[in-house]
């Protein structure tokens, strides 16, 4: 993997492309859920490059639909290693079990096969503890967790012996964060279910893993950039004060799907500039 350098500094992020070659993705199929914006339209614009194709699946299916248009126009534009995959967008909403069902079958009715799944869409609601209602503990389990748990579920039932699956998790599973209690524990147990997914799947051949992010620059975090008390907090307890973008997780996601990960398995992979240990 190669990287220009660029200096960090106050609240920059470093966009600049990563290379990484993965000989084994073209002509894969993966599954990447919360596609339409974020790490999940990056994480597809990232897997097609290497000619993996994807079926992205978002609850805004309207902004699904768009990205994957957006994706394809790009790559059919760039200069790649490999042909590149195709990106084919669809509506899901992560807590119906049987949409995950129906986005395994448009992969495998659009590309023959599948070989990744990624359990990407999260929510991050705000509420202290003493403050949250069921709704807002139900919704953000459902998504989270159960979302995590039904796309694993559908991925078993599809993908052979080499296949892999790879949650998001965060550094919340294992640090607290005021108001994020529902989060949190959302997190924790991404974390956990990932470690029993992977004891059970690797009956299967399949590996089961989770990427931890500390704070990317998305959408679900852009009032830390737009509240200075905030970014000046972020920027303090993150050991390499910045924040991280959305193409620094890539590397991750591309290493734990590739076979260069094939004996690693229920490990959660930090991607959060350090901010663990503070
Ligand atoms: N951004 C961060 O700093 C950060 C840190 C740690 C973990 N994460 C996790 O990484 C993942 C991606 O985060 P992001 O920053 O790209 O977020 P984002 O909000 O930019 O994107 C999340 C996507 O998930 C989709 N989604 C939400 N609910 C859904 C549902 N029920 N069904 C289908 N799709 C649904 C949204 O429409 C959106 O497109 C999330 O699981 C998030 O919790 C993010």
């Amino acid at each position: 993997m190669t990287s220009a350098a660029e200096p960090a500094g106050e609240g920059r992020v470093l966009h600049t492309p990563m290379t990484a070659v993965y000989p084994e993705f073209p002509g894969k199929v993966a599954v990447v859920t919360g596609a339409a914006r974020g790490m999940g339209a990056r994480f597809t614009s990232a897997l097609a490059a290497r000619g993996v194709h994807v079926v992205g699946g978002d609850i805004n299916a309207g902004q699904m639909s768009a990205t994957a248009g957006e994706l394809n126009a790009t790559l059919a534009t760039q200069a790649l290693h490999e042909q590149p995959g195709t990106v084919v967008g669809a509506g899901v909403d992560v807590t119906k079990a049987d949409e995950h069902e129906a986005l395994a079958q448009l992969a495998l009715e659009r590309f023959g096969r599948l070989d990744f799944w990624v359990n990407n869409a999260g929510i991050f609601p705000f509420a202290l503890v003493d403050e949250i209602t069921p709704e807002q503990i139900n919704a953000t389990l459902s998504v989270n967790v159960e979302g995590v748990l039904f796309g694993a579920q559908a991925a078993a039932r599809h993908l052979g012996p080499g296949g892999a699956i790879v949650n998001m998790s965060s550094v919340s599973a294992i640090r607290v964060r005021r108001g994020r209690g529902a989060y949190c524990t959302s997190k924790a147990a991404v974390a956990h279910l990932t470690e029993s997914l992977a004891v059970e799947l690797g009956d299967k051949g399949i590996r089961v893993n989770a990427i931890a992010p500390g704070y990317i620059d998305t959408e679900m975090t852009r009032w830390v950039r737009e509240d200075p008390a905030a970014l000046r907090h972020a920027l303090d307890t993150v050991p390499l004060h910045r924040l991280g973008s959305p193409e620094e997780v890539v590397g991750p996601l591309l290493f734990l799907l590739s076979d260069s990960a094939r004996y690693v398995t229920g490990h959660s992979i930090a991607v959060d500039g350090g901010s663990r240990h503070v």
